[in-house]
């Protein structure tokens, strides 16, 4: 098997969405993973997030990006068939390269709590389980107030 890893193009969409559709557990957001979104995404962290192909076909695949400060991945996803042969954990650490170039110091990833497999991949893997803290989330306010100094 020769995996080959690159940046995700925005012409990965539709093969992208397939393979996050046939994952269960993936939880994706009607608007933020639709085209548009990722494509948003893909725009503001360009050349962060990357895709595994096995040939022509997508097996895995990861979005990552920063906020100047903190780096976030989310939805990574490897094809159950090519899994255990390292292609998560280098999709990974492809991410956390280029966060390092970007000076971004650590890294966060939100797994769901009942995504017991993908937990147990992260922790062996050498990420830490930050139990002194929490996700707390509101939706963006609709109607923005402007700022008088900007
Ligand atoms: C989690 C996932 C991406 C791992 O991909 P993968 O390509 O199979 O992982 P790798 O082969 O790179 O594994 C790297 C190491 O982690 C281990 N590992 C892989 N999956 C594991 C799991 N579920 N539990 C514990 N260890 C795991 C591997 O054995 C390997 O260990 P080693 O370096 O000691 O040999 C894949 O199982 C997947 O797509 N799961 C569904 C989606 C998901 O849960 N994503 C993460 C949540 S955000």
């Amino acid at each position: 098997m020769s995996i080959k890893i690159r940046c995700m193009m925005p012409r990965d969409y539709a093969a992208v969405t397939h393979l996050w559709r046939a994952t269960p557990g993936m939880g994706l957001h009607a608007a933020d993973d639709a085209r548009a979104g990722i494509l948003r995404f893909l725009r503001r962290n360009p050349r962060m997030s990357f895709v595994a192909f096995d040939g022509a076909q997508l097996v895995g695949a990861v979005l990552c990006g920063h906020d100047g400060r903190r780096g976030a991945l989310h939805h990574l996803a490897v094809a159950q068939t090519r899994r255990k042969r390292g292609i998560g954990a280098e999709l990974v650490a492809r991410c956390l390269a280029v966060l390092a170039r970007q000076k971004i110091q650590k890294c966060n990833i939100f797994v769901y709590r009942q995504n017991t497999s993908g937990q147990a991949f992260w922790l062996h893997t050498g990420w830490a389980a930050r139990d002194d803290l929490r996700v707390l989330q509101k939706p963006a306010a609709a109607r923005a107030r402007p700022c008088r100094a900007c």
